[in-house]
């Protein structure tokens, strides 16, 4: 098995202040403290990436942002661009949330043009893809992330995907309580690794990181991260208290 570091990722989505983000991160850096055995990123919103900016300057953990437009600057209220981000301090970008497909139409197309825009800033990127309860249901799981999977990545080299991981992210666990099985998570990381060796060849895709998100706790993480192919989390409801955050990263080790 390739020798992959384990990458733990904390996605806040639309939580805290900056006041609040400010305290949160400051709580994880100082309990990771000497611990180097895992990959962390915290990811607030864009008003808290200073704060944040602030609580991580120095350490290993990265400053991470939910989205990022692909164009470089323009007409495009409300959005920012990846030479923004990297401005505040941002080194990695969250693209292709199931939340920003469903609750704000993004498509396969806007996340392989949004990954362009993070990619040519030299920003890492986690791609998230994963099905519907009723995809599940219909037994097109496989089908649909393959689908995510190649619109995202076609076209970029396997030297640019070094920089990229990709967050399974079944959207009927996100949130819900529901985790997917270790096993069910395995088989479509399993499947995901395969397209990333079709597309980029076994040395690349052995590289990547997959990590899982879908209500990861402490109480399942060590199970989940320690699947053959599953190489930390993306995690959201967890990712909002220090203990469990902590406990979640840990488990990675
Ligand atoms: P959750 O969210 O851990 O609250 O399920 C995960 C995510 O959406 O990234």
């Amino acid at each position: 098995m390739a020798d992959r570091k384990p990458y733990v990722a904390g996605n806040w989505k639309m939580h805290t202040t900056p006041a609040e983000a400010a305290k949160l991160a400051q709580g994880v850096v100082k309990a990771l403290e000497c611990f180097a055995a895992c990959d962390v990123a915290l990811c607030p919103p864009y008003v808290c990436l200073a704060a944040v900016g602030d609580a991580v300057r120095g350490t290993s953990v990265k400053l991470g942002a939910q989205n990022c437009h692909g164009e470089i600057q323009g007409a495009f209220t409300g959005e920012v661009s990846a030479p923004m981000l990297k401005a505040v301090g941002v080194t990695t970008v969250i693209l292709g949330h199931s939340e920003r497909r469903q609750f704000f139409g993004e498509t396969d197309a806007g996340v392989h043009a949004r990954l362009k825009g993070v990619l040519a800033e030299g920003l890492e990127a986690i791609v998230c893809v994963g099905e519907t309860l009723e995809q599940r249901q219909q037994n097109i799981t496989k089908d649909v992330v393959g689908h995510q999977v190649r619109a995202a990545f076609n076209g970029f080299t396997a030297a640019q995907m070094a920089t990229v991981t990709v967050a399974y992210e079944p959207v009927w666990a996100i949130g819900t309580g529901l985790t997917a099985s270790p096993a069910q998570a395995q088989e479509v990381h399993a499947f995901i690794r395969g397209m990333l060796i079709q597309q980029f060849g076994p040395d690349a895709a052995a590289a990547m990181r997959i990590q899982y998100g879908g209500s990861v706790k402490p109480n399942n993480a060590k199970e989940l991260f320690s699947q053959p192919d599953i190489d930390g989390g993306l995690i959201g409801g967890a990712s909002l208290k220090v203990e469990d955050f902590v406990a979640i990263v840990k488990a990675g080790a």
